[in-house]
This record gives structure tokens, C-alpha cells and sequence, in this order.
């Protein structure tokens, strides 16, 4: 009988250091106004040193199970998405499996830069629907302030720390409950890779690495390929722009997803914004987002929802959700 994947809980970990524009700009030359008016930015979290991708994974997947009910004995698979894992191995998904007390199935984490958690869900979504996992545990968790150029006005404005994590359940189709994912479509297009990049990893020698970005190569790309994702995910599932209730989009810049919102005639208040407050936080920021208006009853069961994300890679995709 075919199965299905239920998003049955959510949640999120911000760190507790807020820092604002304002405190930016005493060491970097901008101003809370530029900030605010390209990119919707006011403020961002900094993850303290205790608070690696590991721990606030951990802390996010807890919040997801128990918003689901579930527990540790209930997770046969933990995908992690990061850019900014805790080590080159083991995987930081097995650093979560530990911590949670997980004792069985599997894990691995997934490079994806900041359209990490849909590639997540999408392969998470395979697995239950084949039979490979019945119960998964879908993270995204980044902190970007490890990875910044502090030199780079153009990029270390833009991104703050955190993780978001959801508990995906199978589910009989046959069951009434019609909840669950309704598609998912992830793309990559790597002679784009030059554009929004990492220069350096820890295969390389003396090279810690930190994130260079084209913005507004990125920009451009970012408005014309989460349009046409939008309309695939639409045209895949036999809907129009009327039938989603919620867009929850990744949070890069306010002006992508107001652009992204007018696209599918939804009104402001049904597009979950996040990056006021929290900035980019890559492969974290649409669960963080979800977390924020189902916990906030926003967005509630039976809603319609339609996630979207691109990053470095150039890496993109969207999900359509039945909550
Ligand atoms: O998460 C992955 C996906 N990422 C994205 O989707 C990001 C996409 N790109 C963007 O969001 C925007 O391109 C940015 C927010 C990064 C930049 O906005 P922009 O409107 O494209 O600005 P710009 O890069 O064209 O820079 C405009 C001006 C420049 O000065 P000149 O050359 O016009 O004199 C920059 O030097 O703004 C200057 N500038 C700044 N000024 C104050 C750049 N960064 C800053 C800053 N503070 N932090």
C-alpha cells in the first residue's frame, strides 16, 4: 500500500546572543538603515561557543518530537542539513542520534548550503515512502558566524545562527488523515558555483574558510529560479496559486519574498517572515520559519503550504506540504 510522509511536529533553537544592526555597525561600516532597507534585516542570534550545529540540532529535534508526540524510540533516520557541521566527521546527525539517545536506524548529514532542508526533505521523503525509514528526523542547523568574512561588509550583515528540525511520519495512504508531503522538487546547476561559495574546507591547506557571495548575481538568480519552482510544485500537484495557504520561503531577503509572495497573489500576512528577526540562517531558516507560525497558531492542520529555498551551488527546490 503506498505510504505517505506526515510533518507531524516542529521546532526550532535560536541562540540567546542577539545582536542588532546598530551593534554591527561599531565594527562594520554600514548602518542599521542600508540593512534594513536591502535586506529586511533588524537584528540576527550568534551562537555562543557551546553551540555548535550538534547542539542546537539537538535542541531543535527535541522541540519536533515532542510537538509530535514522539519520542527518541519513534526516529529510524536523522538527515542533517549544515554547511557548518561540528567536524569533517562523524556526521553531525550521529552527534544528535547520540545526545537524543537514539539506538537504531540511521544518519547523515547533507551539504546544500541554504536550500539544504528541502534537499533534506526530499530525501527524506524517498526513504519513508519506499519503506526505508518510518519515522525521520529532518534538521537544518548553521552557525554562519563562524564562517563569516568580518571584512565584507556585502556578506557579514546578512546571516545569524540557528537550527529548526521536523519529525516526518509514514503514513497509509488509505488512512483518512490526507496530511503529509505532497511533492518535492530539488534542482542544482554547479557552473554556479562561483557566486555564493565557501574558500575553504578543512580538506585544504590553511584555509579555514569563509563565505563569498555575488549578491546581486544571487539576487537575480534567486527571484527567476524560486518562480519557476513555485510553478512546478503548483503544476506537479494539479493546483493554482488560490490553493496555498502559507508560503513559507527561505529567509535571505525581505525583497525576494515579497517578490515570491505577489508571484502566487498571497496576501502579506499569509507569507511567514522570519528574517527580520533572525537574518539567513542557510539550511535552518524555512524549518525555523515553520516552527515559528505552527507554534504561534498561524499556520495550523489541513493548511496548505508551500516551502521554497535556493542557495550556494547554486542549489534550489521547493516542497509542498499538507500540515
Ligand atoms: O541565502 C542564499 C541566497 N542569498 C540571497 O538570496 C542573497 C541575494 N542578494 C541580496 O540579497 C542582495 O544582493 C544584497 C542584500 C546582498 C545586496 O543588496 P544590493 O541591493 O544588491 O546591494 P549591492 O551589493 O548592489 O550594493 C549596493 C551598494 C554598494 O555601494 P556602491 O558600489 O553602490 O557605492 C555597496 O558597496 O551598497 C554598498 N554596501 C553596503 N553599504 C552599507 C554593500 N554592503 C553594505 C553594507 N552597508 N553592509
Amino acid at each position: 500500500m503506498p505510504i505517505r510522509s506526515v510533518l507531524a511536529g516542529c521546532g526550532g533553537y535560536l541562540p540567546d546572543r542577539i545582536v542588532s544592526n546598530d551593534e554591527l555597525s561599531r565594527t562594520v561600516e554600514t548602518s542599521d538603515a542600508w540593512i534594513q532597507e536591502r535586506t529586511g534585516i533588524r537584528q540576527r542570534h550568534f551562537a555562543a561557543p557551546h553551540e555548535t550545529s550538534a547542539f542546537m540540532g539537538t535542541a531543535a529535534a527535541r522541540t519536533a518530537l515532542a510537538d509530535a508526540g514522539a519520542t527518541a524510540a519513534d526516529v529510524d533516520a536523522i538527515i542533517l542539513a549544515t554547511s557548518t557541521p561540528d567536524q569533517a566527521f562523524p556526521a553531525t546527525a550521529l552527534r544528535v542520534q547520540a545526545a537524543l539517545g537514539v539506538t537504531r536506524g540511521f544518519g547523515f548529514d547533507l551539504s546544500a548550503a541554504c536550500a539544504g532542508f528541502i534537499y533534506a526533505l526530499s530525501i527524506a521523503d524517498g526513504m519513508i515512502r519506499n519503506g526505508q525509514a518510518t519515522g525521520v528526523l529532518v534538521i537544518g542547523s548553521e552557525v554562519y558566524s563562524r564562517i563569516l568574512n568580518w571584512k565584507d561588509r556585502g556578506t557579514c550583515v546578512l546571516f545569524g545562527d540557528g537550527a529548526g528540525a521536523v519529525f516526518l511520519r509514514a503514513a497509509k495512504v488509505s488512512d483518512p488523515d490526507t496530511r503529509g508531503i505532497l511533492s518535492t522538487h530539488i534542482h542544482a546547476q554547479g557552473t554556479l558555483g562561483d557566486i555564493l561559495y565557501v574558500d575553504g574546507a578543512v580538506g585544504q591547506p590553511d584555509k579555514p574558510g569563509h563565505l563569498v557571495m555575488n549578491g546581486r548575481e544571487v539576487f537575480r538568480h534567486a527571484v527567476t529560479r524560486l518562480a519557476e519552482a513555485v510553478e512546478e510544485a503548483l503544476a506537479a500537484n494539479g493546483l493554482t496559486h488560490a490553493d496555498v495557504d502559507w508560503l513559507v520561503p527561505h529567509q535571505a531577503n525581505s525583497r525576494i519574498i515579497n517578490a515570491m509572495g505577489k508571484k502566487l497573489h498571497l496576501p502579506p500576512e499569509r507569507v511567514v517572515i522570519t528574517v527580520d528577526r533572525h537574518a539567513n540562517t542557510s539550511a535552518a531558516s524555512v524549518p525555523l520559519a515553520l516552527a515559528e507560525a505552527r507554534t504561534d497558531g498561524r499556520i495550523r492542520n489541513g493548511d496548505l503550504v508551500l516551502l521554497e529555498a535556493l542557495g550556494g551551488g547554486l542549489t534550489w527546490g521547493s516542497a509542498l506540504v499538507r500540515l
